[in-house]
């Protein structure tokens, strides 16, 4: 990856984060107190893709950074992918919530504010060319495979994502943590399982049918 392409991608992901933080296609749009636009590597080989920002993310407009993110980076780590190595996004950029007369709490992404939002997370594909995408959850992975997705029956297997694109799902990390006695063991069990998948999708040599940036020419080094 040439400084260049870096940067371009780069520049394009804070155009487009900027974009987001105007974009009011959604009530929640107007309610959050921050958009969660995404954070990491623009040249990331895996974009990770939760649900939606809860609230501590929507306070700091920042991605997976309360309890299920220290999780989530503890998962990473075992694969050996620090934070900063992947590039974190959600189906949604900012916190679904709903009133219950005290305070704001947060419910899952509607479908139509995963559509609204869909275009920025292709967006992101798109500048990123990630080698995989792993969804957290179901409502991220559902958003990638169609509604008929099980995450307890299809986790852990491959399938083709936008663009072609690898994708892959597993638990989420907040589910992980809601989970008590023995079900805690055997759900870490199976994430393991899924993330050791992804790990040996990434050690496997890049099979690329299109040059990733054309060859500059150089005139005059091959001349009489
Ligand atoms: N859960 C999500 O799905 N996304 C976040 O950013 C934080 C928690």
């Amino acid at each position: 990856m040439s400084v260049a392409e870096r940067s371009a991608r780069e520049q394009r992901l804070a155009n487009a984060s900027a974009l987001v933080d105007r974009c009011r296609k959604c009530e929640i749009g107007s309610i959050r107190t921050n958009a969660v636009y995404g954070e990491g590597d623009a040249c990331a080989a895996v974009l990770v893709v939760g649900e939606g920002p809860g609230e501590t993310e929507d306070a700091q407009g920042r991605p997976f950074i309360g309890r299920a993110g220290q999780l989530l980076e503890r998962m990473l780590a075992a694969i050996g992918l620090a934070r900063e190595d992947v590039f974190i996004a959600n189906t949604v950029k900012c916190r679904p919530t709903f009133d219950d007369g005290v305070r704001l709490r947060n419910r899952a992404p509607s479908p139509d504010e995963m559509a609204n939002c869909r275009p920025y997370l292709d967006e992101q594909i798109e500048i990123i060319r990630p080698r995989a995408i792993l969804c957290l959850g179901a409502p991220a992975a559902k958003s990638f495979l169609g509604p008929k997705f099980s995450i307890s029956k299809q986790r852990g297997q491959w399938f083709d994502g936008p663009n072609g694109t690898p994708v892959i799902a597993t638990f989420h990390p907040a589910y992980i943590l809601r989970l008590t006695g023995g079900e805690v063991e055997a759900t870490k069990r199976l994430v393991w399982a899924d993330l050791k998948a992804l790990r040996t999708r990434l050690d496997a040599p890049e099979v690329s049918p299109v040059a990733e940036e054309p060859v500059p020419e150089q005139p005059g080094l091959f001349g009489s």
